[in-house]
C-alpha cells in the first residue's frame, strides 16, 4: 500500500507518516482512527494499515521529511519527542519531489516562497504534467492513493470552456493556459489519469471540477473531497441537528477561529482564506434547512502554532419565542486532529478501488467539511452512510 501526498512537508502530511510508522512500530496506539473502530475491522483485509510514503512539494527540498518534521515539533511539540527519534532512519528516507505551485495565490508564494518551481523554471502545462506523471508513475503500483493536503488555494472562477469537460480541460494543456489551471487541478489530473484513487483534504478544487470527475467516471476510479473536517466545523456539524431535533430556531451563529503556523499564515491572505471560509460558513444553514445569520472568521495568531482554538457563539429561539445562548470553545492541535483523518480516508479510497468503484464516492461524506454531490451535512447520520457502505462492501 502506497500513499503519495500533495504538500507532503506540511505539518498534516509529516504528522500522518509519523502516525502511521509509530503504529506500525508499536510506538502508538489507534486512537484517532476512525478506520481503526472495531466495526470497520474487516478493513486490514482490503487495506491494512501499511503505507510506504512519498509526494510533492515546493519549498525545503532540499531537505529529508525527518528534518522538516523536527522544523514542525520545534514549533508545536505536537507529539512525544522519542517517536520522531525513533523513526529519524525512516524518516530521512522519504523526499518530497518538485511540485507546482500554480495559481496557489500570495499567501503561497509570499509566505512559503517557493524556490524554481516547475512553472518558474519555464515549463508548460504540458511539460508540468508530464513532470507529475513521471515522478508519481516512478512510485506508485495498484495499491496506492493519493491525498491532497497542500496549503489552500484562492477559488480560481469557474470558466465553462475549461472546466466543465475533459476535453475543455485538457485543451487548456493544450493551450498552455496558466490562468485557467491552478495546482490542485493538475494533482487530481494526473493521480486520476493513473487511475490513482484521490481525495482532497483541502477546500481547493482539486478532483470536484465537473472536467475531472467525467476523467474519474471514465478511467473507473474513486475520488473524494473536499477539506477535512477535523475541528469546529466537525462539532458545528454534530451540534447543529440538536438544535433541529428539538425544534429549536438559530437564530445566529458565529464562529471565531485563530490559528497560527504556516497554514495560519497562509490563511491571513484574503484570497487564500476565502474558499475555507464558504467551505465552514455553508454548513449550519445545510443542516437546519434555513440559513441564519453568520459569522465566520478565521484569523492569524502566530504565537498558537498549530493549536487551533475557535470560538462559537449560538443564539437561538425556545419555547414561547424565548431567546437563549450556547457558547462553546474548541481547542486542539490542528495537526492531530487531521493527519488520523488522512490516514483513514487513503484506506477506505483504497476499498472502494478493490470493490470496482469509480467516481465521487459520496459515502465518505462523514471525512468532509464541503462534501461532494451530497446535501448531507450531519455527522450522525454520515456516519450511518458510512457504516452502511462499507457494510455493504465487505460482507
Ligand atoms: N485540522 C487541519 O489541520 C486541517 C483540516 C482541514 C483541512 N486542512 C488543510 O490541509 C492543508 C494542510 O494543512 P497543514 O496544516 O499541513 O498546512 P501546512 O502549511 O503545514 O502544509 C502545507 C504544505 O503544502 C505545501 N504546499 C503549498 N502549496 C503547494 C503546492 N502547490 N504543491 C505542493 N505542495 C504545496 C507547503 O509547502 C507545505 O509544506 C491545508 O490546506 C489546510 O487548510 C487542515
Amino acid at each position: 500500500m502506497k500513499l503519495w501526498l500533495f504538500g507532503i512537508y506540511g505539518i498534516v502530511g509529516s504528522t500522518a507518516i509519523v502516525g502511521e510508522r509509530a503504529i506500525r512500530r508499536g510506538l502508538s496506539d489507534t486512537t484517532g482512527l476512525v478506520s481503526e473502530l472495531s466495526y470497520f475491522k474487516k478493513l486490514k483485509d482490503f487495506a491494512p494499515l501499511e503505507f510506504d510514503f512519498g509526494g510533492h512539494d515546493i519549498r525545503s527540498l532540499d531537505k529529508n521529511l525527518y528534518q522538516i518534521t523536527e522544523e514542525h515539533w520545534e514549533l508545536n511539540h505536537h507529539f512525544d519527542r522519542r517517536i520522531l527519534e525513533q523513526l529519524k532512519g525512516d524518516l530521512e528516507n522519504i523526499k518530497a519531489k518538485k511540485g507546482t505551485a500554480i495559481n496557489c495565490g500570495e499567501g503561497v508564494l509570499e509566505d512559503l516562497k517557493p524556490v524554481n518551481t516547475l512553472e518558474e523554471e519555464g515549463f508548460t502545462l504540458r511539460e508540468i504534467v508530464e513532470r507529475l506523471e513521471e515522478d508519481i508513475g516512478n512510485f506508485a503500483d495498484e495499491d496506492t492513493v493519493a491525498i491532497n493536503v497542500a496549503s489552500t488555494e484562492p477559488l480560481l472562477p469557474f470558466d465553462p470552456e475549461y472546466h466543465s469537460t475533459l476535453e475543455g480541460f485538457e485543451k487548456a494543456l493544450e493551450e498552455d493556459r496558466k490562468d485557467k489551471i491552478s495546482a490542485s487541478m493538475l494533482y487530481a489530473y494526473v493521480a486520476l489519469k493513473r487511475g490513482i484513487p484521490y481525495a482532497n483534504f483541502t477546500p481547493s478544487v482539486g478532483s470536484s471540477l465537473p472536467a475531472l470527475k467525467e476523467l474519474a467516471e471514465k478511467v473507473g476510479v474513486p475520488h473524494a473531497g473536499n477539506d477535512g473536517k477535523t475541528g469546529e466545523t466537525l462539532v458545528k456539524t454534530t451540534l447543529a441537528p440538536m438544535f433541529a431535533y428539538r425544534n429549536l430556531k438559530v437564530l445566529g451563529w458565529m464562529g471565531y477561529n485563530i490559528l497560527g503556523d504556516l497554514d495560519g499564515k497562509v490563511l491571513a491572505h484574503k484570497r487564500n482564506r476565502e474558499s475555507k471560509i464558504v467551505s465552514k460558513d455553508k454548513v449550519v444553514g445545510k443542516i437546519l434547512g434555513y440559513y441564519p445569520y453568520t459569522i465566520t472568521e478565521i484569523n492569524y495568531f502566530p504565537s498558537l502554532q498549530d493549536n487551533k482554538t475557535a470560538l462559537d457563539f449560538i443564539h437561538y429561539e425556545g419555547f414561547l419565542g424565548t431567546k437563549m445562548k450556547f457558547y462553546f470553545i474548541w481547542d486542539a492541535i490542528d495537526a492531530i486532529v487531521a493527519a488520523p483523518l488522512v490516514l483513514d480516508i487513503a484506506r477506505f479510497l483504497l476499498l472502494a478501488k478493490k470493490k470496482g468503484l469509480k467516481g465521487v464516492v459520496k459515502e465518505l461524506a462523514f471525512f468532509f467539511k464541503s462534501p461532494m454531490d451530497t446535501d448531507e451535512y450531519n455527522t450522525h447520520r454520515q456516519f450511518e452512510i458510512l457504516k452502511e457502505w462499507y457494510k455493504e462492501l465487505v460482507r
